[in-house]
């Protein structure tokens, strides 16, 4: 699956951020805890450079507790990067921001000098309900389409914090295809972009290596099926997602799976880890050497 996805709204956005880095003393990124890595915005470690960091982990009701451990761990690796493990079920994991804002940056607090916070998020990871919670206030617009464009806000944390916020930042292309799979599954990518089945096939793929059990417990599986193709014949036929001469109707299937999924019915469940990631940062490189192959190539036909 290839997804070539940046509106020009979100262009213009990066283009603010990058002039609006200068003024901010600290990053606030929001991810999505299911997808940590392909929820993070590709653009923000570059312009970030050694500007303190607060990556918050949203949405761990839905994720696997022991893999956002993990991906605290790693994140917390590097320098001036601090984490936190959040949800809107409990408003009190976001309340810790503030907290965490002063011990990245102490000086300031010591001489008295306000602490300019930046929030960003790719669309859909939940930016607008954290400034909600953080903010006391109805002030970001919350929905449930990705893209959704918003102003550029301003707001008090509380003592001489601000948040600024960023409209909906989203990276120009989603270079691995897993990347797309993944934000599809989540529902971070409009469903009129994605083919269910195709999506519902990853999905099933992972979930039958990573999570057989959740999957046998929801779709009441007496033995687990081999493979994703015949995992969806199951949940269609569990769930009479049959048309006429017996006959599957797959993407009604694909989207009981990517549903359930969404809503949280499997479980706890993360699709990535820290080792898949640096595997698939490996074959990126791969990817890219390949596309400038075919670059040269097709320059030098042209040439002739
Ligand atoms: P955005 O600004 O980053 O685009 O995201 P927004 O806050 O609008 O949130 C997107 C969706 O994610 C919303 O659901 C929101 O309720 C949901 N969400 C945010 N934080 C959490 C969380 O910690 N856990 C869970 N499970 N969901 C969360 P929606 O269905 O689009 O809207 P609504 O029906 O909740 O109003």
């Amino acid at each position: 699956m290839h997804i070539q996805w940046y509106p020009g709204h979100m262009h213009k956005a990066s283009k603010e951020m990058r002039q609006a880095l200068p003024n901010i003393d600290l990053i606030i990124e929001v991810l999505d805890a299911r997808i940590p890595f392909s929820s993070q915005n590709p653009m923000l470690g570059q312009l970030r450079d050694d500007k303190p960091c607060i990556k918050i982990l949203n949405k761990n009701d839905l994720a696997d507790p022991l893999i956002t451990q993990h991906w605290q761990d790693y994140f917390e690796r590097e320098q001036y990067v601090k984490t936190l493990s959040v949800s809107n079920q409990h408003p009190e994991t976001i309340q810790k921001i503030a907290g965490l804002c002063r011990k990245l940056l102490p000086e300031q607090i010591k001489s008295d000098k306000v602490i300019r916070a930046m929030i960003m998020g790719i669309p859909n990871v939940g930016k607008s309900t954290i400034i909600n919670i953080v903010t006391g206030k109805m002030i970001a617009k919350t929905g449930n389409e990705p893209a959704v464009t918003k102003r550029q806000q301003r707001n008090d944390l509380c003592n001489n914090i601000i948040l600024s916020d960023t409209p909906g930042v989203l990276w120009a292309n989603l270079e691995h295809p897993n990347t797309g799979y993944r934000l599809a599954i989540t529902g971070a990518i409009k469903d009129t972009a994605i083919a269910h089945d195709d999506v519902s096939f990853f999905a099933g793929e992972y979930l039958l290596k990573h999570y057989p059990d959740a999957l046998q417990q929801r779709y009441q599986l007496e033995n687990l099926p081999n493979n994703e193709a015949q995992l969806m014949e199951a949940i269609a036929r569990k769930r009479g997602c049959i048309v006429s001469k017996n006959q599957i109707d797959w993407d009604k299937a694909a989207k009981i799976l990517l549903t359930e999924f969404r809503a949280g019915k499997l479980g706890k469940i993360t699709l990535e880890t820290p080792d898949m990631m640096e595997k698939e940062l490996d074959e990126l490189i791969i990817i890219r050497e390949k596309r400038a192959e075919k670059i040269a190539a097709r320059k030098k036909r042209r040439h002739n």
